[in-house]
């Protein structure tokens, strides 16, 4: 049964072909099940179609789970990336004087690095266009965490994108209807089919959103363990090496680390608890004597921009980057870049300060130690699915996410606890979600006699500078 619709005339819409006369979306997805590669013009009539609203959420999710299956071939990966550009308009930020350069991370647990990142490489002297996602499966995601900023809003249209970027060195943004309004759409349709964990489907998702934001360079944090969605090393690098190429035929300067993400980012998982945590590494010593510094995402956060720096030409080397990067928290800077941010695009940065303390949501359980002995695991998957489960995730595409749930650590893998001590608390609207999440926060956390052997956080860098 095919509906009219699909297979009518031809349509220009911004150049390109809509509906054509002989195809049919149920024959490309045959095609895809059975192995076959699709042209540049058949992925295009996909992509145009599922925008136009001509072709179903079924069809679009039964092609993405074949292409999840299956994979895709190089040339048809550029030319799905090339097709959700092309889905929108792209930012023209050429009035700016840049250097223009972003980072992206491809999905982790309590990966708040965005947050901490973008006004600190503003303080270093880049300007940073970014695009973000939302929540995707067990990740997190940054708009939800900054729209967790009570007033703050990351629907920006291009001027508006461009003024904030002018006024304070970065802009917060997400895909809307006329900037890469495919991934708008395909993102969301993923994170409830099951059909994330792709190297072409991540590739053209994320150099989608980084090529219409109009940054000239860009750094990807390539997330490598069980919170991640490449679970092995080798995965990590395949995807970095996808992203590289790539980004270099769309003429982009390419950084990939590839940074370990077996156990949460940081101590905070969640939406506001991760704002909290990121406001208070940007505050430097300025932050409350009690708050507990998290070295392995201040570690990550540095390099990254530390790789943005070098990218765009502001710094020599990485040497050099990181001394700029540690003057700039040390000194205020990145802070106040912060705080203006969040006034411009919507946030009364007084009110942020005073809920930093206080806002977490009302049901709440603390977790212990059942032995003593040393933390070796703390299974990044668990626990960010116990943040879905909490609400700060999704598991349909119409769910609200949560602003204040979310599972705050207090021990971290390699750390001594001894029975009875408390390993974290978690923040819940509900006692039925407060039970699930408790659960697979149990279950994440291992303990043993022996201290672990930690791997370094840094597993790889692979550039095309
Ligand atoms: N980040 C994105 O923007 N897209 C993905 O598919 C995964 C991570």
């Amino acid at each position: 049964m095919n509906r009219p619709a699909q297979t009518g005339s031809s349509v220009q819409q911004g150049g390109l072909v809509v509906f054509s006369l002989d195809m049919r979306a149920v024959d490309l997805i045959v095609k895809k099940r059975d192995g076959g590669a699709l042209a540049a013009d058949e992925i295009e009539f996909l992509i145009n179609g599922y925008v136009a609203g001509e072709i179903p959420d079924y069809q679009v999710s039964a092609f993405l789970m074949a292409a999840f299956f299956n994979g895709m071939t190089g040339a048809e990966s550029g030319a799905l990336t090339r097709a959700m550009i092309n889905s929108g308009t792209t930012m023209d930020l050429s009035a700016l004087p840049g250097p223009l350069v972003d980072k992206h991370s491809t999905g982790g647990v309590g990966d708040k690095v965005s947050l901490i990142l973008a006004p600190l490489a503003a303080a270093c002297g880049l300007q940073v266009p970014m695009m973000s996602g939302r929540a995707l499966g067990h990740t997190g995601g940054t708009l939800d965490k900054l729209e967790s900023i009570t007033g703050y809003s990351t629907a920006l249209d291009a001027d508006r994108f461009a003024e904030i970027i002018s006024q304070c060195g970065y802009a917060m943004t997400g895909q809307s209807r006329d900037i890469v309004p495919a991934d708008r759409l395909l993102y969301a349709m993923r994170d409830v089919t099951g059909t994330v964990e792709s190297v072409p489907l991540i590739t053209a998702s994320i150099m989608s959103k980084k090529f219409a934001e109009g940054a000239e360079a860009l750094v990807f944090d390539v997330k490598s363990g069980s919170g991640a969605f490449m679970k092995t090393l080798d995965d990590s690098r395949r995807l970095a090496e996808s992203l590289i190429a790539t980004g270099e035929s769309l003429g982009r300067k390419i950084v990939a680390v590839i940074t370990r993400m077996t156990e949460p980012l940081g101590y905070m998982v969640g939406n506001f608890v991760e704002v909290v945590e990121s406001a208070y590494c940007l505050m430097a010593d300025r932050a409350p004597s009690n708050f507990r510094y998290p070295a392995d995402l201040m570690d990550v956060t540095i390099r990254l921009t530390e790789w943005m720096l070098v990218a765009g030409g502001v710094s020599d080397g990485v040497t050099e980057a990181e001394k700029r990067c540690r003057d700039a928290l040390a000194d205020g800077s990145a802070y106040e870049r912060f705080r203006q941010n969040v006034a411009a695009q919507g946030g009364d940065p007084e009110l942020l300060e005073a809920g930093l303390e206080s806002r977490r949501s009302p049901e709440r359980q603390t977790l212990t130690a059942d032995q003593s002995g040393y933390v070796t695991d703390i299974d990044a998957y668990q626990v960010g699915m116990a943040g879905v489960y909490l609400g700060a995730g999704r598991s349909k595409t119409d769910d609200e996410v949560l602003a204040d749930v979310g599972v705050e650590l207090y021990r971290k893998v390699g750390d001594e606890v001894r029975a009875g001590e408390p390993l974290c608390t978690i923040y819940a609207e509900s006692t039925s979600s407060l039970e699930e999440a408790a659960r697979r926060v149990t279950s994440a956390y291992c303990i043993d006699a022996a201290p672990p052997t930690v791997e370094p956080l840094i597993l790889d860098e692979l550039t095309s500078l």
